[in-house]
């Protein structure tokens, strides 16, 4: 007779209920799919009386998550309750010592502890898998692992945190600026407990090591990941770049150079027209660049019930079926260390600057970026009037420039006696 396969299921939130959505509307789908039923054995969750609007009285319930994760009754652990530690390490780390495979949407946990857990659950002959974790229901892990296995990775970018973007598109759409439009996202339920997880970039930066650690063969590297989030995006600045042809995202870009591991999670200036600069609201898009292969882009939502539940329920019926790859895609003992590299590649820059406007005060701004050794690809200069002076706003498109050489150069104009308040620079990723 064909033996079930034999879910528990830890963590009854949003993403959780989903799956026990799809598992309840879809039994017969999934047998006829994967050649046996999947079933859910035990939940566990904090409270267990919580009306969660779906019937779970087939289940078996546990007050603790490690206990179900032991359960000689489940051949899953599907962890869904979130946090780097705590139980939900805990608990993982009790299924693989107890011979299960693992299914997590829990970006966090991977990244601080991915290389450890990959190591002991191949060592145990078992597999993690976390399709749910980057990019929601986008299948971007298994793109990666499975269709561009032939391809040397050469870059992967992403915007991969949908609340960044909503609130990015939604200050250029309403011209609201960010701290309005962080608390409309607040109110909305848009960000996380702790916000600085979304807008500081660092839920999308878990999220990118896991990619790059696949794309290049490498431990994940979070520690390594460049962070900054979208707190000191103007309005006026994306207003700006609007009117220059670029839009502003908080993009993720990981790529192996002569120097390194680059992994970087910034807000960067694409070009309006280009795929990342069409994104709006809280969609995702993954751009994957393989030698062979060429750019792939992937595009949908990276967050909700449904679409990460979704992505869980790939990768359970990928062991359903008997899918068994390492958890990032080469066994995990031949991952290799990470080199970061110590500087990104270089690359063109936005500048803006408010200038008293004086003779000559454009001229030393230019000598700075010239002594910096940074050519001017485009300049302009806007004239404003106030009570008390006349100042100029200059905007500075740069050509291909390092990162240090432009922190040098501003921090040069400083000196010039004619700068008002702090430029700024982002830079432009080219695509
Ligand atoms: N929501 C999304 O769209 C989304 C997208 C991609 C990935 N993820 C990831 O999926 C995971 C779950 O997210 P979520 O949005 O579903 O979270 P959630 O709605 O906050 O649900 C978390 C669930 O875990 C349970 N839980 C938390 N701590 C527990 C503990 N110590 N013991 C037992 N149960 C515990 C909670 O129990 P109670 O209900 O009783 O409090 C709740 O049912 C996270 O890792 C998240 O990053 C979420």
């Amino acid at each position: 007779m064909v033996q079930p396969l034999r879910l528990g299921l830890a963590g009854l939130g949003t993403v959780g209920i989903g799956v026990v959505k799809i598992v309840q509307r879809h039994a017969d789908l999934m047998t006829m799919r994967t050649g046996r039923p999947v079933v859910i054995t035990a939940v566990s969750a904090r409270s267990k009386g919580k009306d969660r609007g779906v019937d779970l009285s087939a289940y078996a319930w546990e007050d603790d998550p490690v206990a179900l994760a032991r359960r000689d009754d489940i051949d899953v652990f599907v962890e869904v309750m979130g946090g780097h530690d705590g139980a939900a390490k805990d608990a993982t780390e009790a299924a693989i010592a107890a011979g299960k495979d693992v299914v997590t949407a829990n970006k966090a946990l991977l990244a601080h502890h991915g290389q450890a857990l990959a190591e002991a659950a191949e060592a145990a002959g078992r597999v993690i898998r976390f399709e749910a974790a980057v990019a929601g229901g986008i299948p971007v892990i298994k793109s990666l692992t499975e269709g561009l296995a032939g391809n040397q990775i050469k870059r992967v970018m992403g915007v991969m945190n949908g609340t960044c973007n909503y609130i990015l598109t939604r200050m250029q759409n309403a011209g609201l600026p960010y701290e309005t439009v962080f608390e409309e996202a607040r109110q909305l339920g848009y960000l996380e407990a702790d916000p600085n997880l979304d807008v500081g970039g660092i839920d999308a930066g878990h999220k990118l090591s896991l990619l790059a650690s696949i794309a290049f063969g490498t431990k994940v590297a979070f520690d390594h990941v460049e962070l900054e989030g979208i707190g000191n995006v103007s309005i006026e600045d994306i207003h700006l770049a609007d009117e220059m042809g670029y839009h502003i995202k908080l993009l993720g870009v990981a790529q192996m150079s002569g120097r390194g591991l680059e992994q970087r999670m910034t807000p960067c200036l694409v070009p309006a027209d280009s795929p990342f600069g069409q994104l709006q609201g809280g969609t995702n898009m993954v751009m994957l660049e393989g030698d062979s292969v060429g750019q792939i882009v992937l595009r949908g939502p990276g967050a909700g019930e449904g679409p990460t539940a979704s992505a869980v329920m790939s990768d359970v019926i990928d062991i359903a079926r008997g899918l068994r790859l390492p958890t990032f895609g080469c066994p995990a003992t031949q991952l290799a260390d990470v080199c970061p590299a110590k500087s990104a590649t270089p690359a063109p820059y936005y500048m803006r600057a408010t200038l008293l406007d004086k003779p000559g005060a454009l001229a030393k701004i230019a000598t700075c970026l010239g002594d910096a050794g940074i050519s001017i690809d485009q300049m302009r200069q806007i004239n404003q009037q106030d009570e008390q002076d006349d100042k100029a706003l200059v905007l500075i498109v740069t050509h291909k420039a390092a990162p240090a050489d432009v922190a040098h150069a501003m921090s040069q104009f400083a000196a010039t006696g004619v700068l008002v308040g702090a430029p700024v620079a982002i830079r432009i990723e080219e695509i």
